[in-house]
């Protein structure tokens, strides 16, 4: 049986302020973010019902916006609101939800003043896949070709749908090459993070993980550090540069999809997912559904 497709399912997407049949949410092909990336999203996960950290992604989505030279016709509020409703349209309870604002059809080319902004919001089921037993084992990772990029070049902190070409390559090819994904290094050679996904690093019992200056700084990442700090782990954010992975006992990635993955290899380098990884995982699933 093929697989479902994302654009022939029932139930209804949120789309410019109102809920319409999710076969009907279309677009048309002359969008300016389909020919230019002028889009930008989130990815949020709702647990028993509610979005964790529901503010803070739709507060980033405006922001990314903003970062793209363009503002998001919703308050925070009303996307807030906007989500609980499709929510409840779909009666998803553990889901993932994904808002996108886009430059819309009335210009085409580069420039783009007159255009539109629109905004959708989509959501559809999503459990757990992984037992913690199963997730401990550890996912294996390859370095990716591809760098992040200068944010001199690019607005490089934005969750913007431009920056993710050099993702979808990167893990296609960790995938063709047997890896679950592929670490990135930034335009310096330093350690970046995964295609989707934060990276920490346990060095001497401490937690170490890239200062986000060239790269989003996940919600999920700030969520970990709090947690960390909680159980009184010495968490430090800085420059990281690819060998000192080999001094790294763990390895994990966060992020809303990937929540708190243990890594057993980044290409060469070997991780064991102990007792730190282990706790921040138990810490995170908890707090998801608090
Ligand atoms: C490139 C990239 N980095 C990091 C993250 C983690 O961000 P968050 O924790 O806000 O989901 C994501 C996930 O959206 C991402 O796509």
């Amino acid at each position: 049986m093929a697989a479902q497709t994302f654009d022939d399912r029932d139930g209804w997407i949120w789309m410019n302020g109102k809920l319409v049949p999710w076969r009907d949410a279309k677009i048309h092909v002359l969008s300016h973010a389909l020919h230019y990336a002028s889009a930008v999203f989130e990815g949020e996960r709702a647990y028993g019902g509610k979005v964790y950290k529901l503010r803070e992604h739709n507060q980033r989505l405006i922001d990314s916006g903003k970062m793209l030279g363009f503002d998001v016709p919703y308050t925070v509020e009303q996307l807030d609101a906007a989500t609980n409703e499709v929510l409840k349209a779909n009666n998803i309870v553990d889901g993932y939800v994904r808002p996108i604002a886009w430059r819309g059809s009335e210009q085409m080319g580069v420039s783009c003043q007159a255009s539109k902004i629109n905004v959708a919001i989509a959501t559809w089921e999503w459990p757990a896949y992984f037992s913690p037993e199963a997730k401990l084992k550890g996912i294996k990772l390859t370095m990716a070709k591809w760098r992040r990029p200068d944010p001199a070049t690019i607005p490089a902190k934005a969750k913007a749908t431009g920056l993710y070409m050099i993702c979808t390559l990167s893990k296609h090819e960790a995938e063709a090459a047997g890896y679950a994904d592929a670490l990135m290094l930034d335009w310096r050679g330093q350690i970046a993070e995964a295609t989707g996904a934060n990276v920490f690093f346990v060095i001497n019992g401490e937690i170490h993980t890239p200062k986000p200056d060239c790269f989003l700084d996940g919600i999920t990442r700030r969520s970990v550090i709090d947690l960390a700090k909680k159980r009184q782990y010495k968490v430090v954010e800085r420059a990281m540069l690819p060998d000192e992975m080999g001094k790294a006992t763990e390895c994990f990635l966060t992020g809303t999809a990937a929540e708190v993955t243990p890594v057993a290899s980044i290409a060469d380098y070997k991780f064991t997912p102990g007792a730190i990884t282990k706790n921040l995982m138990e810490d995170y699933e908890k707090a998801v559904r608090a």
